[in-house]
């Protein structure tokens, strides 16, 4: 597809390829990568969807380039700026077929200044300010995925970092291509029967308290062990995982994170023993709601849930979850755990969902209707090849404005920008678990770590919009940025 003709620009990529050094104790330590969701043993275990990053499925489109076809030289070209997403194989570009025409998806960094590259597709956890590709051209939309963990880059968690963005795929039902159902197979996932009462009461007997924890990724955002700890003076609380850990799973076999990342029904039938399942995700954002919200429920149990604040809207029926933040304290919370525990009526109430026409949530019913793409299903595409046939179709749509504007500029208006907004990724300045920030000592590792992660991450979307602003050329230049907005901040405090 002709990428051969910009292979000057080789040279320039082995430039850009060494990465500016970091600037002094500015940059964000060890976080990222190593602290992303998956790393979670326990996180990620009984099913995950598509991943990103892993192998994909079928792409939409049978795909395969069609030789001969001389129109396949002017379609817009999406290149994927995270190469380890392109959902393509083998080969670094292909010819996709979307709802209005055909793009060529292209991994190879080779065309990122050709006229026909139109979009720039990156992935929010790989994400760096400081390697950015630059100068941003006019004529490129810059189009995010991003539907990990904002831990993982709290760059986006900001006005200025998600307005880098012309198009997004997030976890906000606002964003362009919303993934907040990611995690949520289907109705029939939900619907599955809880295992009998009876069954829990004995191995209550035995011993099992009425709550599970099951958390390996302790130091995050949302200070979630810090609520639990709390927790735990009040109700008893079975810990399996390394954070607050006070029992271990029954089988070697299930402690081992290998097991732990795949869909173990042993696993599964041990978690489904409680009825009660803490369910705290590593970070607060409206509609960022993960496997920790609705494996509960799928084994019927009541989760027990911290997370997205809007997740009501998402529940099958207005009685189905218990919310942290209902309660005024974790003693309080903990008495009613004890109430719902001692009286099955009560507790039941919150499983009615799984009834004959117990889902009566429309928007839930008519979102997942609605979505093109499936939760590990083959059938269906993933989002991932979902969002680029979106992109696809923003293109060349964008590509018929500016033409009918170019044939009659006095009539047709040039096309308006298209740029994200800050609601795509609604993820507020982290809070403690329990208590207040200036109760907490200033040496403690969470307010040393994820405050600071917070705002370097403002920090680093100010310094990307300067230069592009400035029409900067050099990624190196962006410590000198960074430095200044820093030092302008401190000024000012
Ligand atoms: C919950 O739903 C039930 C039945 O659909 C309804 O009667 C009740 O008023 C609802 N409660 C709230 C708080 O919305
Ligand atoms: C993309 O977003 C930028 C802001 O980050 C904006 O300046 C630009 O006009 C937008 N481009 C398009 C094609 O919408
Ligand atoms: C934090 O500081 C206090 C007193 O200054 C000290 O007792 C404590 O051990 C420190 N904690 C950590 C985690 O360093
Ligand atoms: C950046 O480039 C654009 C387009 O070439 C130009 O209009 C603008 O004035 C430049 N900005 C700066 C700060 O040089």
């Amino acid at each position: 597809m002709g990428a051969g003709r910009t292979g000057s620009v080789l040279a320039v990529l082995g430039v850009l390829g060494v990465c500016a050094t970091r600037g002094p104790g500015l940059a964000a330590e060890g976080k990222a990568g190593g602290e992303a969701e998956w790393a979670e043993p326990w996180d990620g275990a009984v099913f995950r969807p598509p991943s990103a990053l892993g192998a994909v499925g079928v792409a939409r489109s049978p795909g395969a380039p069609r030789p001969g076809r001389e129109e396949a030289v002017d379609l817009p070209v999406l290149l994927w700026w995270s190469p380890g997403l392109f959902p393509h194989f083998p080969g670094d570009s292909e010819r996709i077929e979307c709802s209005r025409g055909a793009c060529v998806a292209s991994r190879d960094r080779r065309v990122r200044r050709d006229s026909r590259t139109r979009a720039l597709l990156f992935y929010g956890t790989d994400f760096r300010a400081a390697e950015a590709p630059l100068p941003r051209l006019a004529h490129q939309s810059w189009a995010l995925l991003h539907e990990e963990s904002p831990l993982n880059n709290f760059l986006l968690s900001h006005g200025p970092g998600i307005r880098l963005f012309n198009l997004t795929a997030t976890f906000s039902r606002y964003s362009d291509y919303p993934l907040p159902l990611q995690w949520l197979p289907g109705i029939a996932y939900l619907r599955r029967a809880a295992p009998p009462l009876e069954e829990r009461a004995e191995w209550r007997r035995r011993g099992y308290a009425p709550l599970l924890y099951l958390q390996s990724h302790c130091d995050v955002p949302a200070d979630r062990d810090r609520y639990v700890r709390e927790l735990m003076r009040y109700i008893p609380v079975d810990s399996y995982g390394k954070c607050l850990q006070n029992r271990e799973l029954p089988a070697p076999r299930l402690r081992d994170t290998a097991t732990a990342t795949t869909e173990d029904p042993e696993l599964l039938a041990f978690l489904s023993r409680y009825k009660f399942h803490l369910a705290l995700e590593n970070a607060i954002c409206d509609d960022y709601m993960t496997e920790k919200l609705w494996r509960p429920m799928h084994l019927g149990a009541v989760p027990v849930y911290r997370g997205s604040p809007s997740v009501r809207d998402w529940m099958p029926n207005n009685h189905s979850i218990i919310l942290i933040d209902d309660f005024e304290s974790p003693q309080k919370l903990a008495e009613f755990i004890d109430f719902l525990d001692k009286n099955d009526e009560e507790y039941m109430k919150y499983l009615a969902y799984k009834q004959p026409g117990g889902v009566t949530n429309q928007f839930l019913l008519a979102s997942l209707k609605q979505r093109e793409w499936g939760v590990n299903d083959p059938l269906l595409p993933n989002y991932l090849n979902g969002f680029e046939c979106f992109v696809c179709d923003h293109e060349l749509a964008r590509l018929d404005a500016e033409k009918a504007h170019a044939a009659s500029p006095g009539s047709i208006p040039v096309p308006e920008p298209h740029i994200a907004q800050p609601s795509h990724m609604d993820c507020p300045v982290p809070t403690p678990g329990f208590g207040s920030v200036e109760e907490i000592p200033e040496n403690d590792s969470w307010k040393e770590m994820w405050l600071q992660d917070y705002w370097q991450g403002l920090d680093q979307g100010e310094a990307l919009t300067a230069m592009i602003h400035n029409n900067e050329t050099l990624q190196g230049k962006f410590w000198d940025y960074l430095t200044e907005i820093f030092m302008k901040r401190n000024q000012n405090l």
